[in-house]
C-alpha cells in the first residue's frame, strides 16, 4: 500500500514539473486508474488527446491508442510506459494484407477499427471505435461496398445494425473477448436469469445473446455497447445486477461508482495480458526518463489522420 501511495506521490511530482497528462483505459489495473487524469474508452481517450493543453502525454493502454494519440497531437510528446503492450486484434492485419485486399475492391470505403496500426489508418478511408462503428457505416452511402477490418465480431453486428449487405468483413478477433461465447452466455441464461446483460462488440458471443434475447431467453434487457457504454449504462440504470462481458478491469469503475449494483464478469479470466503489462513503477520511469516516445513518421500520420478526422467528424 505504502509503494503504491509512494509512486502516485512522485508520479503527482513529475506530471507538475513536466505539464504531463496521464490518460487510461478502463481496462488498466485499478491503481493506475487512480491515479489518472481521464480514464474512458478508445473514443474519449481520442478526444482527451486531441483537447489537452498538457505538452506530454503519458498513455496507459495498449501501443494503437498510443499512436492514435499521437496522431492527434503532433506537437505534443506521447509516452507509453511499456512498448510492448501491444494488442491482438490490431496484430490482425497488416499493410501488404490491406493493399492486396483492396486491389480486389477498388471501389469500396475502407473503415477501419481503432485497434489498428498508423499504418492501417493510414490506408483507410474511415477510423470508428466500439461506440460509433454503427454510426460511421450508416453515414457511408448504401450503394457503396465496404471493407470492414479488422474484427469479423464487432464487423458481423455492425452489418446487422446496418442490414448491410454489401459489407466485407475482415476474419481478425480479440483472443480475449472472442474466448466469451455462447457456452458462457447459456450458463447466464440460467443461472442469472434477474440481471442485465452488458456485451462488448468484439465479444464472440454477441450474435448467440442478440439471439437468445429476440427469443425472450433472457428475462432482462441486453445491450451491446463500447466500454464507456457499459459504465454510462451501469450507472444509469435502475437495475441492481448486471452481467459484464469484456476484459475485468472495467468493473473497477463500474463498483466504485455504483456502490450497491452487483457486477459479475461473464468470464472472470477475460483479462488483456497487454493492457496489465503498464505498471506504477512503469509509469513512474516513463515521466523520469521521457520513455517510450511515439513516434508516427510524417506521411503516415497525416493520412491516418484524415481517417480519424473523418470519425470525429461524424
Ligand atoms: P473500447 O473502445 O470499447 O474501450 O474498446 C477497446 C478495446 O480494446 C476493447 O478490447
Ligand atoms: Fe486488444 Fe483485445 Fe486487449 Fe482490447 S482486450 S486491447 S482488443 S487484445
Amino acid at each position: 500500500m505504502l509503494e503504491i501511495e509512494n509512486y502516485a506521490a512522485k508520479i503527482g511530482q513529475l506530471k507538475k514539473e513536466l505539464n504531463a497528462v496521464i490518460l487510461a483505459h478502463n481496462y488498466q489495473n485499478p491503481e493506475i486508474q487512480d491515479l489518472a487524469d481521464f480514464v474512458g474508452d478508445s473514443l474519449a481517450l481520442s478526444r482527451a488527446a486531441a483537447a489537452t493543453d498538457a505538452d506530454l502525454i503519458v498513455f496507459c493502454g495498449v501501443h494503437f491508442m498510443a499512436e492514435t494519440a499521437a496522431i492527434l497531437c503532433p506537437e505534443k510528446t506521447v509516452l507509453i510506459p511499456d512498448p510492448q503492450a501491444g494488442c491482438s486484434l490490431a496484430s490482425a492485419i497488416n499493410p501488404e494484407e490491406l493493399i492486396r485486399w483492396k486491389s480486389k475492391h477498388p471501389e469500396a470505403v475502407v473503415v477501419s477499427y481503432v485497434n489498428t496500426s498508423a499504418e492501417i489508418k493510414a490506408l483507410s478511408d474511415y477510423c470508428c471505435t466500439s461506440s460509433n462503428a454503427v454510426e460511421i457505416t450508416n453515414s457511408i452511402p448504401a450503394d457503396k461496398e465496404i471493407l470492414f477490418l479488422p474484427d469479423m465480431f464487432l464487423g458481423s453486428y455492425v452489418a446487422k445494425q446496418t442490414s448491410r449487405k454489401n459489407m466485407h468483413i475482415w476474419p481478425g478477433e480479440c483472443h480475449v473477448h472472442a474466448g466469451m461465447t455462447s457456452h458462457d452466455i447459456n450458463k447466464y441464461l440460467t443461472d442469472e436469469s434477474d440481471a442485465e446483460l452488458l456485451i462488448h462488440p468484439e465479444c464472440g458471443c454477441t450474435t448467440s445473446a442478440l439471439y437468445h434475447y429476440g427469443e425472450g431467453d433472457i428475462n432482462k434487457s441486453c445491450h451491446v455497447l463500447s466500454t464507456e457504454g457499459m459504465i454510462r449504462y451501469a450507472s444509469s440504470s435502475n437495475s441492481k445486477k448486471f452481467i459484464v462481458a469484456t476484459e475485468i478491469g472495467i468493473l473497477h469503475r463500474m463498483k466504485n461508482q455504483n456502490p450497491t449494483k452487483t457486477f459479475v464478469p461473464l468470464k472472470e479470466d477475460a483479462i488483456c495480458k497487454y493492457m496489465k503489462m503498464i505498471t506504477l513503477e512503469k509509469v513512474y520511469q516513463s515521466l523520469r526518463n521521457k520513455v517510450h516516445v511515439v513516434n508516427v513518421p510524417d506521411k503516415v500520420r497525416s493520412s491516418a489522420r484524415l481517417a480519424i478526422d473523418r470519425m470525429l467528424a461524424v
